[in-house]
């Protein structure tokens, strides 16, 4: 892995780096490098004045617990709650009736909450999971659209102590079933369906038999969204809207420990089985809360949309908990950029004349594909900050953005962290750095990243290593629910001491990180994460699939495209239809996102002597490179058979 970055690769030298303009400087929250000194002087000391601008029910007593690594812990002793962070002290401090947040439909329907609306539903809905006997502590699983009630939930959830785990909307009832059985859920809430693409998608009687399966769940509740018909079991299904009609609008928020669960959320690793990443309360909220502030830049004044999905650690930090914990409005949309037309979020961006906008590379390729016009017609004239999460970003698509989204003018920060981090770690301050296109430039204050060799030695400039955390930092996560051997060899045993982050990236000579991608077998798919694995196992629980290896291909527009290599059992043979199957199989076991989309049938997968599939060599295969080193295969011959069968395609 540590070897010289190769030329082709688009560096730092192409470009003239941007630098802040004076206009957006002179009023950024940091306009000099003050802030990043303070942090390097004093971390800790740092992170303590970052914790100082929530509201604590008591003080921490010390800021880090380093005794028992890797179960670092953070602001000891200290008692707050979430949700009073981001209601209660908005309203006391006289925002009551700033909007916080604001929602169009698919269809065009809107709701705006005020802080004042939004608390009194969040205290409806903890009244209804209290009559419902859910408790501090109790794990209760979220499977909804992008609708206001989703965010409801989880803020009620974290007021009476209740551990969320909320599941993307676009799983399937199968992938759902193993999250809430994995978290022993006792509740569940749902919609009746969701508006895609103009057609509605049935959820809650789609989900009837994962219901049935799990025998954790006590209660059921679902929104109406769609009118769409489900079956309702006495005593266990409620509608959400009888519920909360008759339900008290004040409730008082549970204080928690910082240490106390906040929620868990399911993300893709290297084995079949999804990680229920844990992250706690203070800590969580510490670190949202100031990169939300200083990355996003708040002003009092912003409308902020981040385009992510509730579903993702992206939705819940900086959709949920970084805006709302600064008291800013924060805008989701519950559809796709390109339904009714391919206009669709620069129409919104106009409408509501969005201020930050926090988008996804992915995204960002197909605006570019689709052609300038549909932005260059609507009035984007109200955006000021641009951000881009979830994979590398090109430096093609940064200028795209950068001139047709950002009209020049506007800073893009590009922000690498991910599930396990909670916040962002590594990006631009807006009023500070100068951009370079395809760079997340430093780590965040307070956050010490860095880029190792095997040995876990620093890298020179220019020399590609693994992206490793050298610190503990507030959001980390904290385990892994129910599987602390898998925390601590997934993330610790690479490098003792350090946090394995499972990228690879390289540092240039002025320091800036360029991020090249996981180097475990997980893919990102349209900067959804997916692991190889958990395909594989969809693949083999098909009875026509013997074996199977999935490849992450080189995506002009998804970044990776799944590309899975099948051997048959004795009886089967490969046909069109048998790749329709087993490509819809995999859609019902975990979801439209892990879909392959391509399958070939093949003899033999190739292997090393110890029987480790040689995904490397299926990958350049796919993308029809040069075979590298194959002299650890079993059976070169296995190659050849498969080159041909996957070029004949
Ligand atoms: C992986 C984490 C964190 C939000 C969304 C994804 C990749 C994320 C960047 C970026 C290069 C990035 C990494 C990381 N990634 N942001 N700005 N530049 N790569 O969260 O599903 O936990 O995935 O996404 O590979 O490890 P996630």
């Amino acid at each position: 892995m540590a070897q010289e970055k190769d030329d082709t690769f688009l560096s730092e030298d192409h470009f003239e780096p941007f630098q802040p303009s004076e206009s957006f400087k002179k009023n950024a929250k940091v306009n000099d490098n003050s802030f990043y000194r303070e942090a390097q002087d004093d971390r800790l000391a740092f992170w303590s004045r970052m914790a100082g601008n929530l509201q604590w029910t008591k003080k921490w007593e010390r800021v880090l617990d380093e005794d028992n690594p890797p179960y670092y812990k953070w602001f000891i002793n200290g008692k707050l709650n979430v949700s009073e962070n981001c209601l209660d002290v908005h309203i006391k401090n006289g925002r009551g009736d700033k909007r916080a947040l604001i929602f169009e439909g698919e269809e065009g329907d809107t709701v705006s909450l005020t802080y004042k609306e939004l608390l009194k539903e969040a205290c409806k809905f903890s009244n209804v999971l209290d009559q419902l006997g859910v408790k501090k502590g109790d794990a209760v699983t979220i499977w909804m659209p992008m609708i206001p009630e989703a965010i409801v939930a989880m803020l009620a959830c974290t007021r009476i102590g209740a551990v969320h785990s909320v599941v993307f909307g676009g799983f399937s009832p199968d992938a759902l079933k193993d999250r809430i059985l994995d978290s022993d859920s006792k509740l569940v809430i749902t919609a009746d369906g969701a508006n895609r693409r103009g057609k509605v998608i049935p959820m809650r009687s789609a989900a009837e038999e994962t219901l049935n399966d799990c025998p954790s769940v006590e209660k059921v509740v679902t929104v109406k969204r769609t009118g769409t018909a489900y079956e309702s079991k006495e005593g266990r299904d409620l509608a959400w809207s009888e519920i909360m009609a008759e339900a008290g609008e004040t409730f008082e928020p549970v204080t928690m420990d910082a240490e106390d669960p906040l929620f868990i959320l399911y993300s893709s690793g290297t084995t079949g089985k999804p990680k229920g990443i844990l992250h706690t309360t203070g800590g969580y909220l510490v670190g949202v809360n100031a990169t939300f502030h200083y990355v996003f830049d708040h002003d009092d004044d912003d409308i902020y949309w981040c385009t992510a999905d509730i579903g993702w650690i992206t939705g819940h930090s900086y959709i949920v908990y970084g805006p709302l914990s600064n008291g800013s409005s924060t805008f989701i949309y519950e559809g796709t950029p390109d339904y009714p037309n391919r206009d669709r979020f620069w129409e919104l961006v106009e409408k509501y004349k969005i201020t930050v906008f926090y988008t996804a590379p992915t995204a960002i390729r197909s605006f570019m594909r689709w052609g300038n016009q549909y932005a260059d017609k609507r009035d984007l004239s109200s955006l000021r900050l641009l951000g881009s999460v979830g994979e590398p970003i090109n430096p093609e698509a940064w200028l795209w953005y950068h001139e047709h989204i950002g009209q020049g003018k506007c800073p893009i920060v590009d922000t690498w962290w991910q599930t396990e981090t909670g916040m962002i770690m590594i990006t631009p301050l807006p009023g500070v750095t100068p951009l370079k296109p395809g760079s997340a430039s430093y780590s965040f204050p307070g956050v010490e990243a860095d880029v190792v060799d095997d040995h876990g030695n620093s890298t020179k400039p220019g020399q590609r290593g693994f992206l490793v955390i050298k610190s503990p930092w507030p959001a980390m996560l904290r385990t892994l629910y129910g599987d602390p051997d898998r925390f601590e060899s997934t993330y610790w045993q690479q490098y003792p001491g350090l946090y394995f982050t499972g990228d690879g990236a390289w540092k240039d000579k002025d320091g800036y990180f360029w991020i090249m991608g996981r180097v475990d077998d997980v893919l990102n798919v349209s900067g959804h994460r997916i692991g190889t694995m958990e395909v594989e196992s969809a693949l083999v629980e098909h009875p026509a699939a013997a074996e199977a290896a999935v490849i992450g291909k080189v995506h002009e527009i998804k970044g990776h495209s799944i590309t899975a290599f099948v051997t048959l059992k004795e009886g089967y043979e490969g046909s069109e239809e048998l790749v329709q199957e087993l490509k819809n199989h995999v859609g019902k076991k975990i979801g439209a996102i892990a879909r392959p989309e391509e399958i070939f049938f093949t003899y033999e997968l190739p292997k090393t002597r110890s029987g480790k599939i040689m995904r490397r060599l299926l990958r350049d295969i796919a993308e029809q490179r040069d075979l590298g080193d194959v002299t650890t295969l079993m059976d070169p011959q296995v190659v050849a058979a498969i080159k041909e069968g996957y070029t004949e395609k």
